[in-house]
């Protein structure tokens, strides 16, 4: 018998391979149960079908492809739920499996590698934070404490805002500014930021630089996008006319590409891979240097409370740093917290709760301002049950 030569074997396990890949590509097809949703274009995905206010446009895409559809933002597959009922599967019957937020760069550049309670993946180190959050840093008893900074800056701002009476306010600035100091007073004390204080060691505007910029990067990516958009535009019209002028056009680049796969008029195509890579590469960098500002922040504030408490004997806690200060030298914690685990836990409270409490106001004096007839009755209320001779107070709420 004549031995089979090395291309004949060569061809039959090229062939055994790919007959493989394609029995397994089935079998995970058929596996795979995976949600309806719309075609996604090649590279944008479905973002062309996510208008400005996305809830709608999810409201609107439920309503064709049901209670559970899946859509892809450029690559990344996302699954929306739309019913109660769903929304119960994935908060309550797998809540666990879906816990985590996705780990995403901010999470590692901006948040001590996952290591805050934001970011932190669902498991003991997280339940640890959540549990010193609610025991330790806000249980009422420590809220109590800090009754003073609130009442405070409460009086500060009116005042500020009582001097500017007659004039245009912008009372965003204010409303960010007062949320801003009230939580980093509590978080690290009075003697960073205090306005009253004319020894501030860090100045407000500065630190108030920092972290909008932590929180700001959704509006800006919606700014860059806007720029981005403007400018992809303008390279679609001038690929068309190009198109229209040639009778035996050939794509040439991906724009060449995607126009000829877009049969759509109406199709807006917006991102080439190259400005997404372009945005991804950008933002890592950016989150870098807010990391090194903030770290050098941090281990200025925690040095300072490390000293503080060194000369004291009868050191008593009275922020959240020296609150977690005292709690990384617990050897009985579950989690030992590192340094970098401190810093994280610093950083939510202020990150977490600044915009958006101040957005909330504001969006409550706009409702207001813009139905007089609830303004009258809240100032009837006040007017009622406070009277004008005082503030209202915390323990006026029931
Ligand atoms: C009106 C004000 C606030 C609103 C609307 C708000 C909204 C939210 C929302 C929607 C989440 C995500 C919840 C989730 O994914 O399950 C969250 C998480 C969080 N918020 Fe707030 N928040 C407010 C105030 C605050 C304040 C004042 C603080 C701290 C002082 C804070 C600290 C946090 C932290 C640490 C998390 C992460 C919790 C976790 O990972 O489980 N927030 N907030």
């Amino acid at each position: 018998m004549v031995a089979p030569s090395w291309a004949v074997l060569a061809l039959a396990w090229l062939a055994t391979l790919t007959l493989l890949s394609k029995l397994i590509n089935l079998c995970h097809r058929r596996q795979k149960k995976l949600p309806p949703g719309p075609k996604p274009w090649p590279i944008i995905g479905n973002l062309n079908l996510v208008g400005s206010s996305p809830h709608q446009s999810f409201h609107m895409l439920s309503k064709k492809y049901g209670e559970i559809m899946q859509l892809k933002f450029v690559s990344f597959p996302v699954v929306v739920a739309s019913s109660p009922e769903m929304a119960k599967q994935f908060l309550k019957t797998h809540g666990k499996t879906f816990a985590s937020r996705p780990a995403t760069a901010v999470g590692k550049y901006t948040s001590y590698n996952f290591c805050d309670m934001t970011w932190a993946p669902y498991g003991p180190y997280w339940r640890q934070a959540r549990k010193i959050y609610l025991n330790e840093l806000f249980s009422p008893k420590q809220l109590d404490t800090y009754d003073y900074i609130r009442v405070e800056e409460l009086r500060a701002l009116i005042s500020r805002l009582y001097a500017l009476s007659g004039k245009e306010v912008a009372i965003r600035e204010h409303l960010a500014r007062f949320m801003l100091t009230n939580v980093s007073r509590m978080a690290l004390g009075d003697k960073y930021f205090s306005e009253s204080k004319s020894d501030s060691s860090v100045k407000l505007d500065e630190l108030r630089e920092i972290f909008l910029d932590l929180q700001g990067y959704v509006k800006r990516m919606k700014d860059l996008y806007r720029k981005l958009d403007k400018f992809h535009n303008y390279v679609i019209d001038d690929h068309k006319a190009r198109r229209a002028g040639d009778k035996d056009f050939v794509a040439k680049d991906v724009v060449d590409v995607v126009l000829k796969l877009a049969d759509d008029p109406n199709l807006e195509v917006k991102l080439t891979s190259d400005c997404v890579k372009g945005l991804i590469q950008g933002y890592v960098k950016r989150m870098k240097a807010l990391y090194r500002k903030l770290d050098k922040f941090h281990n200025y504030v925690i040095d300072d409370h490390k000293a503080r408490r060194a000369g004291d004997k009868d050191f008593v806690a009275k922020d959240v740093v020296d609150v977690v200060l005292k709690l990384a030298d617990d050897p009985n914690l579950e989690v030992k917290l590192t340094s970098d685990c401190v810093k994280g836990l610093i950083q939510d409270p202020i990150a977490g709760g600044t915009d958006t409490s101040s957005v909330t106001v504001e969006w409550a004096i706009f409702e207001l301002v813009k139905q007089p007839q609830f303004l009258r009755k809240a100032t009837e209320e006040l007017d009622r049950v406070i009277g004008r001779d005082r503030w209202v107070e915390e323990k006026d709420i029931p």
